[in-house]
């Protein structure tokens, strides 16, 4: 069901007669009036491994350093513009390719989209850093061993996947393909989600998304 992320943009407007419209105003204004780059900070890794609870960290960084910002998350998507798609490798890589497209458009928009997906396949998050561009993408793993995600376990999924009433559930019954070079590596059983946001916060001033003089306020309490 998945059509290939890098379709042909020629190959789309003969197919459906549509044109691609230039606005007069350009990602580069956009992203001067919002002081900082269009970016997609997105962090993949297993369900209950911390990655929304760090985005989330990472968003109120970047908002109280002034910065326009949205996080999407797994859960929230699926209840809405992918609700229709299930857990099989088919359907996980179309809500991957839905979202790249998503936060593709949201970089044209000169915002940092975070995003909190599992996204287990390689191939999926490679062709999402090829779609919006190397330098706008930044693969953040939160590297978490299984046996502690399934102690975790906040909804209680692991426990009914390992008695086999979810299907195809990550880490039991399906696949994680771990990042082969992520940009940055959070091991969230040795690192509070603050430490761990904070971090992805110094990588997004490195390389220059955001300035360096934006400075996000010590005490968020
Ligand atoms: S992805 O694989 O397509 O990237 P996504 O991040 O959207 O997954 O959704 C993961 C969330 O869906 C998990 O955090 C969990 O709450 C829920 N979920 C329900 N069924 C499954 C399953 N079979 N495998 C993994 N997560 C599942």
């Amino acid at each position: 069901m998945s059509k290939p992320i890098e379709t042909d943009i020629q190959e789309v407007r003969e197919k459906n007669n549509v044109t691609w419209f230039n606005g007069a105003v350009s990602r580069e204004k956009r992203e001067n009036l919002h002081g900082h780059k269009g970016a997609v900070i997105w962090f993949t890794g297993l369900s209950a491994s911390g990655k929304s609870t760090i985005a989330h960290h990472l968003e109120r960084l970047l908002y109280e350093a002034g910065c326009s910002t949205y996080v999407f998350d797994g859960d929230n998507v699926r209840h809405g513009l992918c609700a229709d798609l299930s857990f099989t490798p088919e359907h996980r890589s179309e809500n991957i390719r839905r979202i790249g497209e998503m936060t593709k458009l949201f970089v044209d928009a000169g915002v940092i989209a975070v995003t909190a997906f599992i996204s287990p396949y390689k191939e999926d998050r490679d062709s999402v850093r090829r779609l919006v561009g190397d330098a706008s993408f930044l693969e953040i793993f939160v590297q978490c061993p299984p046996e502690v995600c399934a102690a975790r376990d906040p909804k209680g999924l692991y426990e009914r996947a390992q008695r086999g009433e979810i299907k195809e559930f990550t880490g039991v019954s399906a696949p994680y393909e771990e990042p082969a070079d992520p940009d940055l590596t959070i091991h969230s059983s040795d690192e509070d989600a603050d430490t761990a946001a904070r971090r992805v916060y110094d990588l997004i001033k490195q390389r220059h998304i955001i300035g360096v003089s934006r400075e996000a306020v010590e005490d968020h309490d």
